[in-house]
Parts: C-alpha cells; structure tokens; sequence
C-alpha cells in the first residue's frame, strides 16, 4: 500500500486530502493542533475505505514534536511515498506598521518552516516519491489586507519548490506546489477575510469559492503515477482569479 502523510489534516483542506487519499488506497498518517474531536472523525471516515490511519497531535513549527510523529510513523509504516506539507494559516492579519518581528517570526514559521521541517523528516522515507506544498494565490497577489508576511511565507514555498525539484527530482521525487484561491474552510473564520462569496463573486471567474474537495483531488492526481513528469510545478487552483 503507499503511504502518505499530511500536516493539519483535522479540518479544510488537509481533512479532505486524507479522505481523498484514503479512498484511493493510500495509508494515511496525519497530524492536528487543535482539532483533536475533527481529527478523529476525519479518521474515522478515512478508516472505512480499508486503509490503515495514524492521527497525532503536533506542531508543524516544532521539530521536536513532529520528530516524534515521524519516528512513529517509520515504525508503524517504514516508508512514505507522499508528503502534504498543508498545515498552515492566517491566525492574525497585520500591516507592516502593525507587525513586529514576532508576527514576522510566527507567520514564517508555521507557513513556510513548517513545511521545511516535515521535508527534511520524512524524504529520508521516500525511496521515489511526491512532495506537496500547499502555497496560495497570496505567493502571486500579496493576499489581502494584513497579509504581506503570510504572502510571503506562501512565496517562499515556490522557492522551495523549484530549488527541492532540481535537488531531489534526480532521485526519483518529485516536489510540486498547488496555489489554492478562495476555498471554503475555516481558514476564513480564523483569518477575518470577510465575505468570502463576496469576493468570489468580485474576483473568481467561476463566481464562486471553491470546495476543499476540489483542491484534494488535485493533490491526489499530484501523487500519483498519472502526474509522473510534473515535477517543480506551480498548479493554481482558484476557479480563474487573474485580475
Ligand atoms: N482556504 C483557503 O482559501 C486557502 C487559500 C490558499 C491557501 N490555503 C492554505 O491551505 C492550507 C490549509 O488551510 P485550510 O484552508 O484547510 O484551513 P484550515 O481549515 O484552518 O486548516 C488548517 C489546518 O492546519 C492545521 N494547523 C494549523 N496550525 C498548525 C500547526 N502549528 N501545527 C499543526 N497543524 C496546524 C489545523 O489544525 P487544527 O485545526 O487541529 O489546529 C488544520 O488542520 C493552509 O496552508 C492555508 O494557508 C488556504
């Protein structure tokens, strides 16, 4: 069975990218913060599609606590065959004269280093495999009022990409980023985007937000065999929002 493992899989996003995979076969280990009673339900579903689920609770901005994670999953599944690096978001929106480096510091970390911590623990488990960034439409548009170190953090992750493509792809992995537009999750709630069919309506082609389905299957076609020669790519998934 391949083995895949996602950060921040208890909500949005990450929780249908544990499902999707799931029901596509895939061993899944994946990690929550807060959402402890989300995570166990997102298990649950994902249990029922005869495939073997590790869930535990730790901090994608901490090496020591996703350490421990990826030493149990070793244990528990020896290999890993695909990385979500999906944990993520916009606690707090600040403008340049709002901010301090603290600000700076938490928003670096938990969208951008948290993703260079679960690269550098688990593609030592890859023989071959996918590493995915979740980014944002925010790495190309500076995102929305109070987001500049969020947009940042999600520009940064391109980088990596590109830079981790050259690295690893000679070994057979394969590092992608997808770039999500306005996708109907708790993100919004967290990050006080405001009306957010507004916006879509506005600004989405499609005149709509997107599903958190929509991005997971994406990701699940990203993983697999089918996207074979995709590698250091930046894939948007925004229904059309290019000004
Ligand atoms: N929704 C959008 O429109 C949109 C657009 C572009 C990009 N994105 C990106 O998509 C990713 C997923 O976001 P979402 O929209 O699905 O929002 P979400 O529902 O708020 O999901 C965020 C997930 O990340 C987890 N998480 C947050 N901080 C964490 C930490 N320090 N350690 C471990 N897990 C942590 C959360 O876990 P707990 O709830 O258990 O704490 C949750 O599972 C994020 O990287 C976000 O920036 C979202």
């Amino acid at each position: 069975m391949p083995v895949a493992v996602v950060t921040g899989g208890s909500t949005g996003i990450g929780a249908a990218v544990v499902k999707t995979l799931a029901k596509r076969g895939y061993d899944v280990a994946f990690t929550y913060l807060k959402s402890e009673r989300e995570a166990e339900a997102v298990a649950k579903e994902a249990e029922s599609h005869g495939v073997r689920i590790l869930y535990r609770r730790a901090d994608a901005t901490s090496w020591e606590e996703m350490r421990a994670f990826a030493d149990e999953v070793r244990r528990v599944f020896g290999k890993v065959d695909a990385l979500v690096a999906n944990a993520g978001g916009l606690p707090q929106r600040r403008t340049l004269d709002e901010s301090d480096l603290d600000y700076w510091k938490t928003l670096i970390d938990l969208n951008l280093t948290s993703a260079y911590i679960a690269t550098k623990l688990f593609v030592p488990m890859m023989e071959k495999g996918v590493v995915v960034y979740v980014s944002s439409i925010a790495a190309y548009t500076g995102g929305g009022r109070g987001a500049f170190a969020y947009a940042a953090a999600k520009a940064g992750l391109l980088g990596l990409t590109r830079a981790l493509a050259k690295e690893l792809g000679p070994r057979g992995i394969r590092v992608v980023a997808v770039l999500p537009g306005l996708i109907n999750t708790p993100f919004h709630e967290k990050a006080q985007t405001g009306d957010i069919d507004a916006w879509a309506r506005n600004m989405v082609y499609m005149r709509r937000v997107g599903k958190p389905e929509e991005v997971a299957e994406v990701i699940a076609f990203l993983v697999s065999d089918g996207a074979s020669y995709i590698n250091g790519a930046f894939i948007d998934v925004n229904g059309g929002w290019y000004g």
